[in-house]
């Protein structure tokens, strides 16, 4: 499957930034369509620009548009709150969910990200769930167990290998300009993949991404990495040519694969 690049531009940008960003990945896109072959581009705009952004970036774009988070109900009566629903509404065919910042400032459990991650598969959205330990619990050596224990609290039930994609987030790794190194991504990633493989009988195809620190200079080592199906990119997303370059990097290490094929 094609590496995923998924830019989740948190609640960084006002409406007219988010048309000139959107713009200038459709621009990109359409000067450079191959890159399409080798990457499949995502942006999750903030929810209140979901719908100018798919007024520039509509399906014949190429370009994918996520939420960066749903609610656990149906429609109704839910104040404040934005549906899976009304994501598939809004032309998104993606949601990501559980990051470490919802996890953290909204003190989201790993059961309440389960069933909204049953909500999301029920409207036919394609998950990006979010793992990953914080400093601290990397320091005591517990990495491995915090994920895989996020990873065992997940809802696979209404999943396929194309409607789930796990995404490995250090927490410590997030908009601080340290990415975890080739050995430790190679090494968590492998892990993940141990684990999906002994849970799901299409675990070896699930995607799994890096998201943490990625840029344009980091992208290609860390894309060409064992299990690693593509980043989840925070700061560097805000600027189409940094998208762009990661992109570019992707779709580098696809065609490399393919001609070594
Ligand atoms: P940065 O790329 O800014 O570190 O953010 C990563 C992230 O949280 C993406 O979801």
């Amino acid at each position: 499957m094609s590496k995923l690049i998924a830019g989740n531009w948190k609640m960084s940008c006002f409406g007219a930034d988010a048309i000139d960003l959107a713009e200038g990945i459709r621009d990109a896109v359409a000067a450079n369509d191959e890159i399409l072959d080798g990457a499949d581009l995502l942006v999750c705009p903030p929810y209140l620009y979901i719908g100018i952004v798919q007024t520039v970036l509509g399906p014949e774009s190429g370009v994918f548009v996520g939420g960066q988070d749903c609610a656990l109900s149906e429609n109704g009566a839910h104040t404040g709150d934005i549906s899976a629903e009304m994501l598939v509404d809004a032309g998104c065919n993606y949601v990501i969910l559980g990051h470490s910042e919802r996890r953290q400032n909204h003190k989201e459990s790993d059961a309440l990200i389960a069933k909204k991650t049953a909500r999301a598969y029920a409207e036919g959205l394609n998950v990006i769930l979010c793992v990953g330990e914080t400093e601290a619990q990397r320091d005591a050596g517990k990495a491995e167990e915090v994920v895989g224990a996020q990873i065992d609290a997940a809802d696979f039930d209404g999943a396929d290998y194309d409607k789930i994609t796990i995404a490995y987030e250090p927490v410590w790794a997030i908009g601080t300009g340290k990415t975890a190194s080739p050995d430790d991504v190679k090494a968590m990633h492998g892990f993940i993949r141990g684990k999906l493989q002994e849970k799901l009988a299409y675990g070896a195809e699930i995607r799994i991404l890096y998201g943490g620190s990625v840029k344009p200079d980091n992208a290609e080592s860390l894309l060409s990495l064992p299990n690693v199906g593509g980043a989840l990119i925070g700061g560097a997303s805000l600027n189409a040519e940094s998208f762009m370059a990661i992109a570019k990097a992707a779709h580098k290490i696809e065609e490399q694969e393919y001609a070594a094929e």
